[in-house]
């Protein structure tokens, strides 16, 4: 039978021979027009569909870990047994189907209807019922999101000093800044989903002291919040050139969606702009501003873009891969001064610009927990349940300094956020769950996604396999022999089968 374009391996509907689902991976084929696939879990044939609710990544070319399957593009993880989405970057189930075993062969006869949440016995919150979230990014989201998810039915509030509800921030620097995501993919969920999961949101609302004898919170407005349990998942906020004339309108930083809105605004008739920083959220913006028309010019002290986390070879590359696109680069220099229009640089050079963009990293947003006298260390300190040593007390994301693998890490990345929020949210439910996933982020430049798992700080050992050029890498940090980090470009199943090992 011919299939329809894009469909792989075989229609379900007939049947297959159970003997052809391998044992432990996943069968890829399809019922009708849709992808699903087949996996045998304690002997028995379960079919969910094949495409992460994330952004569609092809599940069959991710890793099947016991009965769970991970996604190759964000490593969103779900149940092969109820489609669940068991780890972010993914909240949305897969749908389920159902299968019939006849004379040794499986068929997938039709798709289940959608199941409600259920309610499960909620321990550790039936004293915990008030939920106050500091936070509306990754990691506030995730464990609201999770409470509701596993049944948690105490109030949950969540106040967030952005003007918008909790939003894909990881796109503000690539296919929205680039112009090719609506506005409308960017809301992590619509304002309805608020309103039907009691999360009771607060824009706008800036928390301004705790008081963590009292448990209560008040905002920059003037409310008042209690609490049972409190979240601080106030995230980071990007650092800025502590210089004159460098608060000019035209001089842009990129964390929110306000912040993308106002640098979309102030380069709509712009010709040229020079990005301050080759970070990630730099060089991403500077392949999205690009793909706007711009001319980009990127001012680094760095001799070669991230090569201190990527190392020489693939730093190399990214350099490369940019200057294909015409990014002018000035490395090895910095921003001395600025009037609204030329921009001089520490080497003598003066670029003509219609804007700035400072993309010179972040810092944790502590204040509100240092205030309270909670234990700050370049973030808040937590154990490895993400409790402060204020009862009641936890925080998570960007904020957060966790135990990590034998010392004590801060880590800036999207999934790992949500992760952590999730595991709050777990630990609220009485799971008491330590937080152990290695940190996991991707960066997106001209098409091309670099993924990176673990946490490489100080490695000094580099092993680099196959052709950056070629989008078929994979390099490994090592530190003291000890393997910390890896990165890939087109080899996304090694890298989840790295997991383990980091
Ligand atoms: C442009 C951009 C692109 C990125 N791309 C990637 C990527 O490709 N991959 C990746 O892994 N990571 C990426 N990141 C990093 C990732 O987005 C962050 O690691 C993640 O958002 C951290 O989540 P968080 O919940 O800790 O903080 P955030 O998502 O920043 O959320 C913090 C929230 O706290 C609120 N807040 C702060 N202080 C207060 C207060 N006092 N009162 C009330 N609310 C407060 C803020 O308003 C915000 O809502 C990117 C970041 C940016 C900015
Ligand atoms: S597309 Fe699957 S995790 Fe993002």
């Amino acid at each position: 039978m011919a299939q329809a374009a894009g469909l792989s391996g075989p229609d379900f509907g007939g049947g297959v021979a159970l003997a052809s689902i391998p044992a432990d991976g996943v069968l890829l084929g399809h019922v009708g027009d849709t992808p699903v696939l087949l996996a045998l879990v304690d002997g028995q044939p379960h079919a969910v569909s094949a495409s992460c609710t994330h952004y569609g990544g092809p599940l069959a070319e991710g890793l099947r870990m016991g009965d769970e399957i991970r996604c190759p593009w964000h490593h969103a993880c779900f149940s092969l047994r109820s489609g669940k989405a068991v780890k972010a970057p993914a909240f949305a189930p897969l749908s389920c189907w159902n299968v019939e075993v006849r004379e040794g062969r499986a068929y997938v006869t039709g798709e289940q209807a959608a199941t409600a949440t259920a309610v499960v016995a909620d321990s550790g919150a039936q004293t915990q019922r008030r939920v106050l979230i500091v936070g509306g990014g990754a990691a506030g989201f995730a464990c609201a999101q999770r409470l509701r998810e596993r049944g948690f039915a105490g109030s949950i509030t969540m106040l967030s000093a952005d003007s918008a509800p909790p939003v894909d921030r990881p796109n503000l620097s690539k296919d929205y800044l680039a112009g090719s995501a609506p506005a409308e993919w960017m809301p992590l969920q619509p304002p309805a989903f608020y309103v039907e999961q009691a999360i009771d949101l607060h824009l706008g609302s800036e928390a301004v002291g705790l008081d963590i004898r009292a448990r209560r919170v008040t905002t920059r407005n003037g409310d008042i919040h209690h609490y049972d349990a409190l979240l601080l998942a106030t995230g980071a906020e990007a650092s800025r050139i502590p210089l004159p004339r460098f608060d000019l309108p035209n001089v842009f930083t990129l964390r929110t969606l306000a912040d993308a809105d106002a640098l979309i605004r102030g380069v709509a008739d712009a010709h040229a702009i020079a990005v301050i920083g080759s970070g990630f959220i730099g060089m991403e913006a500077a392949s999205a501003l690009r793909a706007r028309g711009l001319a980009v010019h990127v001012v680094t002290p760095e001799a070669l873009p991230l090569e201190r986390i990527l190392g020489t070879q693939l730093a190399q590359h990214l350099l490369d891969l940019h200057q294909r696109h015409d990014v002018q680069f000035h490395l090895q220099t910095q921003a001395e001064h600025f009037d609204g229009h030329d921009l001089r640089l520490a080497n003598g050079d003066t670029l003509t610009v219609d804007a700035l963009l400072v993309g010179i990293g972040v810092r944790p947003r502590i204040q509100l927990a240092d205030d309270a006298g909670l234990r700050i260390q370049n973030g808040i300190v937590v154990d490895d349940r993400l409790r402060t040593a204020v009862a009641g007390v936890y925080a998570a994301g960007d904020v957060a300094r966790y135990p990590h693998a034998g010392g004590m890490a801060r880590v800036e990345h999207w999934v790992h956020a949500q992760r952590q929020g999730q595991c709050v949210a777990d630990n609220l439910l009485g799971d008491d769950r330590a937080f152990t996933d290695p940190p996991f982020f991707w960066t997106h430049h001209y098409g091309n996604d670099l993924r990176y798992l673990g946490h490489g700080s100080g490695w000094n050992r580099l092993e680099v396999d196959g052709d950056p050029a070629a989008n078929d890498c994979l390099a490994r940090y090592y530190r003291d022999d000890v393997l910390v980090a890896a990165a890939t470009l087109g080899r996304d199943r090694e890298l989840l089968a790295l997991q383990a090992r980091l």
